[in-house]
């Protein structure tokens, strides 16, 4: 049973047991009912305390049993609560650490509430794309009035306990308790184990003059900032009803909403991506208790674009790091652009100056190797050239104290040649941060194939530590999320060819909910940053049909914003893209000398053609083993390339639209003699999951 049952005297302790955070599953569910049906049985007992043991009171519902039959299964959240209304004799939640969503529901249940200084509190359920669903919309409007139960349930943020209970008028917690929670609840529940009638949320009124002209404000703003996702319009719905109806008709509508919202792919998207992100961090190979080198402080090799935001990783993490260039002007100007980012921090209030001068604080800087030995992690990042990454790993090697991890920032040279520099491979790991790396929460950790366990391991916790999203990634031209990229880029240029402009393709991503069109992408991280990796790629692999276009552009200079002009046009000092005329003519007569009459293309067409480029290259990429799962390929592509969230990420969007569907519509584009069949080939997995009916997850 998930929870476990005593009794102190003349009252009964039911403690949720479901490690690691108490979620409410059935069999803690059944654990809690039978609780207090024993407690109820025996007249020896007044009052009952329920908690949660461990480090949690409860994280809520467990969302592995949505859409089973066991999320339903009786005892469900809904009738336990009732149970607990129900009680004959007084039910005091002692509350610590976490309460949150269904946890804090049950508690709401309860009779009264004892909470320990700085528990977390929330009701998160719109994280995931749903509302509340036990009650809460209901109950805690009636505890903490409809502006802060409104808050919280529309962002899902957590607050502490103690700043709840001095909201004027609140009626969550009858006590705040900065010792042992449980000791003061047993002693709270004798106290009241003889009043009667117990108070019950339900039967709490909801005040609030002025309600509509609130809730129509609050519509306005949510509705601005929650474009994609229903669920936070329906918070408003579910709240709204707590102040016009009966507590009964309000748990309907509440129930109404939580159902249609729970079949809607925006949830189901939300749900992926929340599963996904912890999965990601598991390693088939790599048991969870490998222990791990110690990381106290760490060296980063090249003060450019990449190093100095990888640094302040660390640094914002408490980490002493020591940055070591070639030239001391390179390293101030490194230095200072990274002083710089602080400072903006600063002035947007966003950073304390103290905070700026603690972490400055914890840099030092170095012309020489040997100032790396007392170092525990190297990250190089260095210009892109294997002569040069040679040179760095050969002397690393050298310097370096025995254990210490010897990391890459590479995007696309091969790891494994890297580390065939050192006599140490197992040592090397890839550590792939995206630009900006101070910004950005994809962190590709590259293993190699001879990098050690312990060294994997280390640096996805230290990836942790310094709040990346990591995803690993075996050895691969591009690694995952660039070398699915390149298919997006090849299909957005054979679109330009076709008929289509940059603007009607960038139009159409950014609708479908990219961050940013692929035009406009290659814009801001520089054209020329492709167009050398092409001159590289398709020299090597010749019989590769990709658009000339590109490269085009490139000749003519335009790498994109840094010399304010790429696909688009820029007034020089602002980043907004101007349909460019130098770029239509050099289109157009691109396609004129292929001879290709130009056509109207559909945005769904667009659409399909380059999420379906990711989606087939996703499906080699996790067949060959490169990525460990297809929900790794949608982290990668949600956290590091502006992936929207509601589609939960190429795989995740490739099965809402049925895998059998996406290799119809690859055929369809096969057909076409200006795209590529061979392109087009889907990829052996997709081909076959597809006929099975079977999709990725
Ligand atoms: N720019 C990106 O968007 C991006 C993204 C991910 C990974 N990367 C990778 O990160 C690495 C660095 O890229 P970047 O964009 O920061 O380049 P960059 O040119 O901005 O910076 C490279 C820095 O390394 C220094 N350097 C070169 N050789 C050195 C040596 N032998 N010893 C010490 N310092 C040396 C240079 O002086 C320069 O300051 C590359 O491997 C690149 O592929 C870049």
């Amino acid at each position: 049973m998930s929870a476990k049952y005593e009794t102190r005297g003349d009252v009964a302790v039911i403690s949720l047991d479901n490690p690691p955070v108490n979620g409410l599953g059935y069999v803690t569910r059944v654990g809690i009912a039978e609780g207090l049906d024993k407690a109820l049985a025996d007249p020896a007992v007044k009052a009952i305390v329920v908690t949660g043991a461990g480090k949690a009171f409860s994280g809520g519902a467990d969302i592995r049993e949505f859409g089973s039959p066991k999320s339903t299964a009786e005892p469900n959240l809904l009738s336990l609560i009732a149970a607990l209304e129900a009680s004959t004799k007084p039910t005091v939640a002692a509350v610590h650490s976490v309460a949150m969503g269904g946890g804090l529901e049950l508690a709401l249940g309860c009779h009264y509430r004892v909470a320990a200084a700085g528990a977390q509190i929330a009701l998160p359920e719109v994280k995931i794309g749903l509302i509340p669903g036990a009650g809460g919309t209901q109950r805690l409007p009636r505890v903490l009035g409809v502006e802060t139960a409104l808050n919280m349930i529309v962002s899902g943020e957590p607050v502490k306990s103690e700043l709840l209970a001095k909201q004027p008028g609140q009626k969550l917690f009858d006590k705040i308790v900065e010792g042992d929670v449980v000791d003061t609840a047993v002693a709270y529940a004798r106290e009241k184990a003889d009043v009667r009638p117990m108070p019950l949320v339900r039967n709490l009124k909801v005040e609030y003059p002025n309600a509509d002209a609130y809730f129509q404000f609050a519509r306005n703003t949510v509705g601005a900032m929650s474009r994609n996702f229903p669920a936070p319009l329906k918070c408003i719905d579910a709240v709204a009803a707590s102040t016009k109806l009966k507590f009964d008709d309000g748990m309907k509508v509440e129930r109404e909403i939580f159902m249609a919202l729970m079949v809607t792919p925006e949830s189901k998207a939300l749900r992926h991506l929340f599963m996904a992100e912890r999965a990601a961090s598991k390693i088939a190979d790599v048991p969870a208790d490998t222990p791990l080198r110690n990381i106290n402080k760490i060296a980063v090799i090249g003060a450019g674009t990449m190093g100095g935001g990888i640094a302040m990783n660390f640094l914002n993490a408490g980490i002493l790091v020591v940055m070591l260039e070639m030239k001391q002007d390179a390293l101030d100007k490194g230095i200072g652009i990274m002083r710089k980012n602080y400072e903006a921090q600063v002035k947007k209030g966003k950073l304390k100056q103290d905070k700026l001068d603690e972490r400055m604080g914890l840099l030092s800087t170095t012309l020489k190797y040997d100032d790396l030995k007392d170092t525990d992690l190297v990250i190089e990042a260095v210009f892109e050239d294997m002569g040069v990454k040679e040179q760095v790993f050969k002397t690393l090697d050298e310097v370096m104290k025995p254990g210490a991890i010897l990391a890459s920032n590479t995007s696309t040279l091969d790891l494994d040649k890297i580390a065939s520099f050192t006599k140490r491979p197992e040592d090397v790991i890839g550590m792939h941060f995206f630009s900006p790396a101070n910004v950005m929460k994809l962190l590709e950790v590259v293993r190699g194939k001879k990098t050690a366990k312990d060294v994997l391991a280390t640096v996805m916790a230290l990836g942790k530590k310094i709040k990346k999203t990591c995803v690993v990634s075996g050895v691969t031209d591009g690694f995952i999320g660039n070398r699915m990229i390149e298919q997006y880029s090849r299909q957005a240029g054979f679109l330009l060819e076709e008929g289509a402009t940059p603007e009607q393709v960038d139009k159409a991503m950014e609708k479908f909910g990219m961050a940013m069109g692929p035009f406009r992408m290659g814009d801001l991280a520089g054209n020329d940053v492709g167009w050398y990796i092409r001159k590289r790629r398709y020299v090597e692999k010749p019989d590769i049909r990709y658009s000339k276009t590109a490269d085009l552009l490139c000749e003519l200079g335009r790498f994109g914003q840094k010399t304010g002009a790429g696909w688009y046009d820029y007034v020089p000092g602002k980043r907004d893209a101007m349909p460019s005329k130098v770029v239509t003519d050099m289109i157009e007569k691109h396609r004129a000398d292929l001879g290709i009459t130009a056509r109207k293309i559909p945005d769904e067409e667009i659409v399909h053609r380059l999420v379906y480029a990711l989606v087939n290259e996703g499906a080699k990429i996790v067949d060959e083993g490169i990525a460990q799962r297809a929900s790794d390929v949608d982290m990668v592509y949600i956290t590091g390339y502006g992936f929207p969230m509601h589609r939960g990420g190429p795989m995740n969007y490739a099965d809402t639209q049925g895998l059998f569907n996406v290799v119809q519509a690859m055929k369809r584009f096969a057909a076409n003699p200006l795209d590529d069949a061979g392109f087009w080939k889907p990829a052996p997995l997709l081909a076959r999951l597809a006929p099975e009916g079977k999709s990725f997850s």
